[in-house]
Formats: C-alpha cells, structure tokens, sequence
C-alpha cells in the first residue's frame, strides 16, 4: 500500500487559468452584477440542455423556490419529494406554507421509488419533486405517467445531474421545470449559483420576473445605454439573481463539462472495479440506459461511523448524502412524519459514506482509497 501523508480532500473545485483569466475580465469590465455574462451562460445552458429558457439565479434552493411559485403553489397545496435529499427540496415547499410529502426511496440507487408515489396522492397534491439522487437520473417515465394521471406538475431537483442523460435525453428538458446547482462542490461550480430550465415561456417569464424584485422586465439592463430608470414592480419577488463574476465561472466550467464528466466517470470505473470483489461493500446500481453526472460516489458498508472516522484520522475526505428530511429535528416534530414509513431511506443513511471524486484526482489517489477501504471494511 502506497503511503500518504497529504490530504486528500472530500472535494476540490477544478479551476484552472480559464477561469481566472474571465472572471478578471469581468472584473476589469467594471460590471460585476448580472450582465452580459450572465445572459450568456443562460443562452449557451439552454443550448446545452436543449430547454428553451434558461434562467440564472444565486442557487438551486432559490431556483426550486420560483418554480414553485411559477407553477402557482398555494397554501395547503402538497408536494410528493424523497426524503432522501438534501432540506433545501423539503424547506421551498414550507415558503408557501404547503406540505412536503415525503416519499422513501429505492435501496439500488437512493432515488424515489416510484412505486410508493401513488399512495401518498391526494386532492391536495400538485407537484412532484424528484431529486436525481448523485446524479442517476430517476425514473422518469412512471413519474410522468403518474404526473398526467393526476394532473400534477413535475420539477426536477437536478442539483447532482449535470450532465447526466435520461434514455439518451439530456437531463434539463424532460419536465416542466428543472433546478440545478452550481454550488462549490458540484459538477459545475461558480461558488454558488444555480439554472432553472424549462421550456413553458409562462413559466420563464415568471421565474425571471421574481429573481429581481418582481420587476416587470429587464431590471438587470436599468444602468445600461439601452436601458431606462423607469421600473414598475408587478410581484412579490425576491433577490435571486446571479452575477457576472459567477457567470464567468460558468462559462467556462460549461465549456469543460464534458471533459470534467469523463474524469469522473473513469474515477467512479476505477472505484467500481476496486471494490467488486469485496463483499462488504455495495455500490449504487443503475441501468445501462441511464447516464450519470457521477457528482457522488457512495458506497454502503455495516461499519459506516468507524470507518468513516478511519478515513478521516489518515487524511480521507469523505461526506455523508443525506441525513433523510425526516430525520431532522424541525421536519420531524412540524410535520410528525412516521420514521417507520422510510425504511429503505434509513438503511442508506445508516450505511452510506460519499467518497471524494473530483476531476483532478489522481488514480494513485483512488488506488490509495481503496485499499484502504478494502483493508479496514
Ligand atoms: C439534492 C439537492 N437539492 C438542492 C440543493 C441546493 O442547492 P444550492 O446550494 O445551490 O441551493 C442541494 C445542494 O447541495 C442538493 O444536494
């Protein structure tokens, strides 16, 4: 076994002179706030999702929040979500004083299990949240099925699958409106930042409005030569919007996407193959018709909290995807969810462990990683 004395991070955000050299530019423009950048990385994710609009905010929680608010969520109104997540899917829906609905989840890959879904619909149902669990996409298609039965809405929470592929579809433009992250340790960081995609123009329309005050159009454009101080405020709005230092970021991370995704994909081959032949330790498992961001690799062992604690003690970082909303404190005793009802949701939390995979790791490093895991499971 290679011997480590450095660190090896549970995430480290791939930035290279690219970056460095747009974001100075920005800068140096003097227009630091949403701009031109923004409304550049807007145009260039649309095309890359291949939803129409594209709508920039500071982060995927205000993201979901609009979608939301755009598709017209009301008090009382309920919304079906894992609870495997993490609380920013459970807390927009507590904005409009409605009910998160929590659903368990698959053991195979920790995404909702469709086939609990039907049960928890009610008269008061409107929207269902899946969250692509590490970045497999869910399954989409009896969602959908159960979205026209029931006339609800889906809003994707696709903060962990950028870009994963859903029987061969970008994940992006497969359902009314889908929030994704761009927060420091996901698969395009600009520190924090996040894109609502979709292609119903009401609904863009809206989400654009609301990022910015309520402000009835253009608001970002007021101090440019084409613009006008004259603004009416039209909604109860919020302030979402992102800048252009952050869009900087994504420009660039944008363009190195898929070259970022193929390191991670050799890295989560390389972890699959380390850990084949031990048989304590079990992988997420998904079809071949699937594409995955790989944003996590978690692997389920019986000993999670002493190894865990191991790999810390020699310099492994590792993370923990999720604690299960009905878990915490304030969900639990707000909402009086049954932990009964979660069983496969408690077993993951209970064995899982997320180990690092970022583009610039070395394979010594991942060799490292197994064998030490492989040694003390
Ligand atoms: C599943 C999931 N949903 C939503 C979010 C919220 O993303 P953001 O931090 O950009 O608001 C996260 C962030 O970690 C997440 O993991």
């Amino acid at each position: 076994m290679t011997v480590k004395t450095k660190m090896i991070p549970f995430h480290k955000a791939s930035i290279g002179d690219e970056e460095i050299n747009e974001v100075v530019d920005t800068l140096k423009s003097g227009w630091l706030t949403m701009g031109p950048k923004t409304i550049e990385f807007e145009k260039q994710f649309s095309e890359f999702t291949g939803a129409q609009y594209a709508v920039s905010m500071n982060s995927a929680t205000a993201c979901l929040h609009l979608a939301l608010k755009a598709i017209g969520l009301k008090e009382g109104d309920e919304v079906i979500l894992p609870t495997t997540t993490f609380v920013s899917t459970a807390e927009v829906v507590t904005y409009f004083n409605a009910i998160p609905v929590l659903c368990d989840v698959n053991d195979h890959d920790h995404n909702i299990d469709v086939t609990k879904i039907e049960p928890l619909i009610t008269n008061k149902t409107k929207v269902i949240i899946p969250v692509h669990f590490s970045g497999i996409p869910c399954d989409m298609d009896v969602i959908h099925a159960l979205a026209k039965k029931y006339n609800l809405k889906v809003i994707e929470d696709a903060a962990h699958a950028l870009p994963s592929e859903y029987k061969g579809r970008k994940v992006g433009a497969l359902s009314d409106i889908t929030c994704f992250s761009f927060y420091a340790t996901k698969t395009l960081a600009t520190g924090e930042g996040g894109m609502a995609t979709t292609n119903n123009q009401e609904y863009a329309a809206s989400m654009k409005k609301n990022r910015l005050h309520g402000i009835s159009k253009d608001a970002w454009n007021r101090y440019s030569e084409k613009g006008h101080w004259y603004y009416e405020v039209v909604d109860n709005g919020y302030k979402y919007n992102m800048t252009d230092v952050a869009a900087s970021l994504g420009l660039v991370q944008l363009k190195r996407l898929n070259e970022m995704n193929v390191r991670r994909e050799k890295i989560a081959q390389r972890y699959n193959e380390g850990f084949k032949n031990n048989s304590k330790i079990r992988c997420l498992e998904f079809d071949a018709t699937l594409k995955s961001s790989w944003h996590l690799y978690v692997i389920k062992v019986s000993n999670r909290d002493s190894l865990m604690a191991k790999l810390k003690e020699n310099g492994i970082g590792t993370s923990l995807h999720f604690i299960p909303v009905h878990h915490h404190p304030y969900y639990k005793s707000t909402y009086n969810y049954n932990e009964n009802n979660y069983p496969a949701a408690n077993k993951a939390y209970a064995e899982s462990i997320s180990l690092p995979i970022f583009p610039d790791m070395t394979f010594e490093e991942v060799d490292h990683i197994i064998d030490f895991i492989n040694q003390n499971v």
